[in-house]
């Protein structure tokens, strides 16, 4: 039994954006994933992330035969013939000293090995994207320093493409071209140039569309076109592939699995055919209990519900009920893994389009953020920011930045955490990491602040373990059988837990 003590002090709806994540260090440290995936023959594009005083200069001993580092910028090229596992070693310095990090490097079929991080259209722009907004967020990626924390993609979602019905005249025309491959729409002239921008800055770019005829915003769908615009996708340069469900169920024979999993099984087969890599990720919102074969399927992450901000005022109450409760509900932990993760949705923060014509700020509480990024790095779920990555404040900046979180969430061994103990709505989760010690998470649903308790014979440990606080930085000491803390309403205590001997 979890033991908790509650204390009677009640929510605040104005509380403060209380920064924890302390900022960067003037000495070098290398952050993000650990782990990165490519297939033979394709383009290998990583640039790595570190932060610290520039001039920072960087070098990779043990890269395979043609790879290449450039020292100035941190950007890995070339291309791998050779299928295989490499242990290079990322080195890092500045005028302060030198920083160094194990980093495999795995040429062979399976792409996404940790969770995707990045920034995506949808929730702050949905049907007003256009080619500047997409460069302008690449280049607020740069900015802001994000990229130097392991963000990499910078993807736009719908409505991109021709709508044939629309009342914008720069939204019409011709669907596809006489080839019969897709065309983009008048605000993006020329998709081609803009992925290469995105590439220049040392990022990678996705895009979007719909198996059906339309995508669910009404623009054009790959319905019948799939193979060409899988070609059309992977000529203009793009690295990842958004396949929307929509407008589908108008077209599959039934609702049976099988006519679930055919426009997935189809696209995927279609991507390994193209010469470079393209990460999958299936949006059709769980059904058919997706995580069960969306890997088989060939995607490398999949929505697991529907739009966690389709309704702004109740995305507080969609953070609770698909990311804790259909996570749980449906044991999501066991399906999870390197090359295929589930996908709870997009990281509701900062300003957010309020549909209804205006940017607003986030309606989730500061507590709510913090539990958001933490539950989402227990979960192993990708970090893609869909707020406005334009102009981020300090406080949102904080949440996206703390690499002792990033690290929970990338940890190379892929094993998504999972509830262990629960008590009215105070939880305690669990993630075991690769370098055996165990993320662990107080998360409090209530609306009062309380206090948890995680036992540690529910988190399956023993003996003395030193226990480190994520979000501050900070190491809390020694304890045994037991860590308590008092966590906010709505918020949560995020910690790492490793043997003391
Ligand atoms: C929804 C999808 C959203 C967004 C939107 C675009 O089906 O879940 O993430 O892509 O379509 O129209």
């Amino acid at each position: 039994m979890v033991l908790f003590v509650v204390l009677l002090v009640f929510c605040s709806c104005n509380q403060s954006k209380t920064i924890l994540t302390p900022k960067p260090g003037p000495g070098p440290r290398i952050n993000g994933a650990r782990i990165f995936g490519v297939r033979p023959g394709s383009p290998f594009l990583f640039r790595i992330p570190a932060t610290g005083e520039r001039p920072l200069i960087y070098r990779v001993t043990g890269l395979p035969e043609g790879l290449v580092c450039d020292s100035l910028t941190g950007q890995i090229s070339g291309v791998i013939r050779n299928p295989g596992k490499y242990t290079t070693i990322f080195e890092v310095s500045n005028r302060l000293g030198i920083a160094e990090k194990p980093f495999k490097i795995v040429c062979g079929d399976t792409l996404a090995l940790t969770p995707h991080m990045g920034w995506n259209s949808w929730y702050v722009w949905e049907s007003h994207i256009t080619d500047s907004i997409m460069r302008a967020s690449a280049e607020a990626m740069v900015r802001t320093e994000l990229i130097d924390h392991g963000y990499m993609y910078i993807n736009i979602d719908d409505c991109w493409a021709v709508k044939a019905d629309s009342k914008d005249p720069m939204l019409l025309g011709e669907p596809y071209d006489t080839d019969g491959y897709m065309n983009s729409n008048r605000y993006f002239p020329d998709m081609h140039a803009l992925t290469s921008y995105i590439h220049s800055l040392g990022l990678k770019a996705g895009i979007y569309t719909s198996p059906g005829p339309l995508t669910c915003a009404g623009y054009t769908g790959a319905w019948k076109h799939e193979e060409t615009t899988a070609a059309r996708f992977a000529d203009w340069g793009f690295d990842f592939l958004k396949y929307d469900w929509c407008s589908y169920d108008q077209v599959a024979a039934d609702t049976s699995l099988s006519e679930l999993q055919k426009p997935y099984i189809l696209m995927s087969n279609i991507l390994k055919r193209q010469d470079r890599d393209m990460v999958l990720n299936l949006c059709q919102y769980g059904m058919g209990d997706v995580w069960k074969w969306g890997k088989s399927a060939g995607g490398n992450s999949w929505r697991t519900a529907g739009d966690l901000g389709g309704s702004f005022e109740k995305i507080g109450t969609a953070l609770f009920r698909d990311g804790f409760d259909v996570y749980t509900g449906n044991e999501l932990y066991k399906y999870g893994g390197p090359g295929g993760w589930n996908d709870p949705d997009y990281l509701l923060i900062g300003l957010l389009s309020n549909w209804k014509g205006a940017t607003v700020p986030t309606p989730l509480t500061p507590d709510e953020q913090y539990t958001q990024v933490s539950l989402w790095s227990l979960q192993a779920a990708p970090l893609i920011l869909s707020g406005d990555i334009t102009r981020l404040d300090e406080f949102t900046l904080g949440l996206l930045t703390n690499d002792e979180i990033i690290e929970v969430d990338q940890d190379p061994l892929g094993k998504p955490g999972r509830r262990v103990a629960m008590e009215n709505g105070l939880e305690v989760w669990k993630r075991e990491l690769g370098d055996g010690s165990i993320a662990v998470g107080l998360f409090n649903r209530e609306n009062y602040r309380a206090r948890i308790s995680a036992l540690w014979n529910e988190l399956g440990i023993s003996g003395q373990q030193r226990v480190r606080d994520l979000w501050r930085q900070k190491e809390l000491g020694h304890f045994s059988g037991k860590f308590s803390s008092t966590v906010n309403a709505h918020g949560v205590v995020m910690l790492r837990f490793w043997p003391a001997n």
